[in-house]
């Protein structure tokens, strides 16, 4: 029996992978996760600068509802500061994907140019990210900008480049062919929901951005639709990362039989004992495989579709 699953053309152990942000991005934190199990992990965005992200609070659980309301707006240590964590990583062989963001073209050549010395196992372009004025999400809308940033990213790095897309648009198909066409290797959906948070005692949004992005069991049956979606339309063409409110091991085959060819595990990860929490998925996707007679991961992806 294998979990081992190929996004593109990178081999993942199993088709667990740590999403974005969730645990912060020093190496220490990322390579026990690493250790306990998981496939991948995907660091926490860097951008071209330092960036001290949105006032605080900046992160609001909504406990009844198993999920998370975030406004982190992209706080990080910029990409110089950051290069010798991930060298530790990829020294300590952790499969290592590196989420980027810039605001416009030139910021994210900035920021793959200047870490694409070392053997990143793929850059994960943040095109999506809700939570700022000028960066993420206002790029990650426009099918004409998406396409020039992977295309000239392309130009410039042996390393896989995955996308990582927002559900906040109309079409989000026709984000992933702009995506496509300039020539990523792998389509990463979705990224959180627009969403919002009133305290009705002060009377005010409880975010101290206001506005923020909704993560977690909610958001489940929208990240499924949309990896749906993208499989059916593109099929084989490009590997899809399913992410959005895995919280079981039933949330990772829901996500493959939909068409995704591994997860990201996030909000999950952040509100249990993150370790514990993998190895108890990682066990029961391998009970759940020895029962039904799956021997390998790869035969079931997309399997919803036939
Ligand atoms: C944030 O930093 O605001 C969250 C990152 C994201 O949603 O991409």
């Amino acid at each position: 029996m294998s979990l081992e699953t190929i996004v593109g053309n990178i081999k993942i152990r199993n088709p667990l992978i740590l999403a974005s942000g969730v645990l912060g991005s020093s190496y220490s934190v990322l390579q026990r996760i690493y250790e306990a199990g998981i496939g991948a992990v995907v660091t926490k965005s860097v951008g071209p600068v330092s960036r001290e992200g949105n006032p605080n609070p900046s992160i609001f659980a909504l406990k009844d509802i198993n999920g998370a309301i975030n406004s982190i707006g992209l706080a990080n240590p910029g990409y110089k500061h950051f290069r010798d964590e991930i060298k530790i990583l990829l020294e300590n062989n952790v499969q290592t994907i590196v989420s980027i963001f810039g605001g416009d073209v030139e910021e994210f050549n900035e920021v793959l140019v200047g870490l694409s010395d070392l053997s990143i196992t793929a850059f994960e372009l943040n095109l999506s990210c809700p939570n700022t004025e000028k960066e993420g999400m206002v790029l990650g809308t426009d099918p004409q900008i998406v396409r020039r940033i992977v295309e000239n990213l392309r130009k410039k790095t042996e390393s896989p480049i995955w996308v990582k897309l927002t559900p906040n648009v109309t079409d989000i198909l026709e984000i992933a062919d702009a995506a496509i066409k300039g020539g990523c290797d792998a389509l990463v959906a979705i990224n959180t929901l627009k969403a919002m948070v009133i305290d009705i005692y002060s009377r005010h949004p409880i975010l101290g951005f206001k506005r923020g992005g909704l993560s977690g069991s909610p958001i489940k049956p929208v990240g499924i639709r949309n990896i749906f979606d993208l499989y059916e339309q593109f099929g084989e063409k490009i590997p899809l990362v399913g992410v959005g409110g895995i919280a079981k091991w039933e949330d990772v085959f829901e996500y493959i039989l939909a068409g995704a060819s591994a997860v990201q595990i996030g909000t999950a990860l952040g509100i249990a004992h993150p370790e514990n929490k993998i190895r108890h998925i990682k066990n029961n996707i391998q009970k759940f495989m020895k029962n039904e007679g799956i021997e390998k991961i790869a035969n079931i992806i997309g399997g919803a579709h036939r």
